[in-house]
Formats: C-alpha cells, sequence, structure tokens
C-alpha cells in the first residue's frame, strides 16, 4: 500500500523546495555525471527535482520518472511542458511516455517509469543509470530498503530535503511538543517499504548505509525558512500563507491520527492558533531538512 500525496501540497512547496536544496552539494553531484548523463528519480512526484537540477545540468541528458502514481506521473509530463513552454523552450512527445525539452545545450528527454519503489531495487533499470536521485523520499523508506539500495548501486545516489527533526514554529506555543510528539509517530508509521519508515532518522540512515557500502558521504543543511510576512527573494509575496497553512494542516492532522485521545483538544487549540498567527501574517517556521549525496568509492 504506498502512500497518497497531493498535488496540492507538492505544487505548494516546490519553491520552497527550491529555495531550501544545497546548491554546492548538488554541484558535487553535477561534477560527477558523464557528457550526457542518465539520471533515475525515484519518487518524482510532479517532477520538482526534474525542473531544479536539469537547468543546473544544462546539457542533454535522460530522465527516468519513476512513481506508483499513475496520475502523479501524467502530472509530471504536464507540468514539465507547461513550465518549459513558459520559459520559452520547446517541447514535444516523441511517444505516449517520452517527452523532450528542447534546451539550448541539448534537449532534456523524460521517460515515466509506474513502478511500485517497495519491489526497489529489483524493478528499476539500475544499469541505464548515472545517478540515482530522489527528493522528499527517504524519510518514506524503511532501513532495510536504503540498505538493499546501498548494497544494489554502483552510481551516484542523490537524497534531497530528508526531514531531520530539527522543527521550529515561532513565536512557541504549548501545545508545540504534543504536536510534534504526535507527528514524529506518525513519522515513523509503515508508509509502504516493508518497515518502519525513517522519518527524522533518514538522513542519518543513508548515511550509514552508503558509507558501510565504501561509498562517500557528504550531507548539507537544506531547511525550509518561511516567515508570515513577506517572502522570500523569487516568491511572489502571497506565497508563504497558504504553505505554512498546509504545513499546519497536515502536521495537526497527522498529530491527531497518531496522538492518543487525550491530545487532541491540546492539537485542535495548536491548529487554530496557528492559522489564526498565519492570517495576521505572525507564524514563522523552520524546518529541518538534510539533502545527502553518496559517491562510490572508486569516483571518490
Ligand atoms: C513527498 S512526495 C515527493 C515528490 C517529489 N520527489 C518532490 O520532491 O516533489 C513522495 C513521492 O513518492 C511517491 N511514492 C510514495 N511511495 C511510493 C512507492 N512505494 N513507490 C513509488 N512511488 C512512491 C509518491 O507518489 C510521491 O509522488
Amino acid at each position: 500500500m504506498t502512500e497518497a500525496f497531493d498535488l496540492d501540497w507538492l505544487d505548494l512547496r516546490e519553491p520552497f523546495d527550491a529555495l531550501a536544496r544545497d546548491e554546492a552539494l548538488a554541484a558535487r553531484l553535477l561534477a560527477r555525471l558523464p557528457a550526457r548523463p542518465r539520471l533515475l528519480d525515484l519518487g518524482s512526484g510532479t517532477g520538482a527535482l526534474f525542473r531544479w537540477l536539469a537547468p543546473r545540468i544544462g546539457r542533454a541528458q535522460a530522465w527516468t520518472l519513476v512513481d506508483a502514481d499513475r496520475e502523479m506521473a501524467e502530472a509530471a509530463f504536464d507540468t514539465i511542458a507547461d513550465r518549459a513552454e513558459d520559459v520559452g523552450l520547446r517541447v514535444t512527445f516523441p511517444s505516449r511516455r517520452t517527452l523532450l525539452v528542447h534546451a539550448p545545450g541539448g534537449a532534456w528527454r523524460v521517460e515515466a517509469l509506474v513502478a511500485d519503489l517497495a519491489e526497489a531495487p529489483d524493478n528499476l533499470p539500475l544499469r541505464e543509470a548515472d545517478a540515482v536521485v530522489n527528493s522528499a523520499l527517504c524519510d518514506l523508506v524503511s532501513r532495510p530498503w536504503i540498505e538493499r539500495m546501498a548494497a544494489a548501486l554502483r552510481v551516484p545516489f542523490y537524497a534531497a530535503l530528508c526531514v531531520d527533526g530539527r522543527d521550529r514554529f515561532s513565536p512557541p506555543h504549548p501545545g508545540d511538543a504534543s504536536v510534534a510528539q504526535g507527528f514524529r509517530r506518525d513519522q515513523r508509521r509503515n508508509k509502504g517499504f516493508r518497515g518502519l519508515a525513517l522519518g527524522a532518522a533518514a538522513p542519518a540512515a543513508v548515511a550509514e548505509a552508503f558509507a558501510a557500502q565504501g561509498f562517500a558521504v557528504e550531507t548539507a543543511a537544506s531547511d525550509w525558512i518561511v516567515r508570515g510576512r513577506g517572502a522570500p527573494p523569487g516568491l511572489p509575496s502571497d506565497a508563504a500563507a497558504p504553505f505554512l497553512a498546509r504545513l499546519v494542516s497536515g502536521r495537526a492532522a497527522a498529530a491527531l491520527a497518531a496522538g492518543p485521545g487525550r491530545d487532541a483538544p491540546r492539537v485542535s487549540a495548536w491548529s487554530g492558533a496557528r492559522q489564526a498567527q498565519i492570517a495576521q501574517g505572525g507564524l514563522r517556521a523552520r524546518i529541518g531538512h538534510r539533502d545527502v549525496l553518496a559517491v562510490p568509492a572508486a569516483e571518490g
């Protein structure tokens, strides 16, 4: 049973993800890629990582986007095509499963593979990949899953935006601890990868699994930093409020689902107070993530 993600949430978070990603770590991945790199993007959603990384690669490249959700894969093609055309790039569809973005440095080829990653790595075309990448996926997977992946790979593995539990909402609220506790419990629930999800243990677990296979591992902070008033450079001034509202409602729902019933009034009070602060532009949040890059020893 795979975890369902909604398109609106992925859309809301994309600009905040883009600001949070660590540029230097991504540059170290890019330095490892061959002339026309082939990337396998696991749990690709609507293709946000492709949209961020492909222009940085900046030359001919081929991506396979892997997701269990067919609707997500279709939305990825539509979103990639729309955003490319918005910036004046021509898009063609040589087949139903293939999209080409005609960029000045060479074509970006995108294919979709609808597959359940619980079966990975056995059901993945690893031999056709120069790097395996993912974003906001590794906190969903289990420890045995990441260990199997590390044992199977001979190419770089780049796991962006793994939550690490360093979450802070300001100003403080008396319900913060209850909500955080319930939310953390929900994050460890089995998310369809045959074992408890890594949750906030993801960055360390990914690093350990790949280091044990002789990979050189580097990590970098990639926190979301969101202020209710104003907006980070490059974002519309009204981007923060809907993002924070979904962050708060998602967190409260997870805490309610995972926490004991006696916590419910405290979680509801927290949620109501936080939504009121968002409406007044008074809530700030810092949500801890790390990007992890593992490079095979022979290349290190
Ligand atoms: C948090 S979203 C991240 C999406 C995208 N990488 C991004 O950064 O916007 C996680 C994605 O993993 C996919 N996913 C979750 N479990 C999966 C599984 N067992 N097999 C394949 N995809 C899965 C979901 O459908 C969703 O698109």
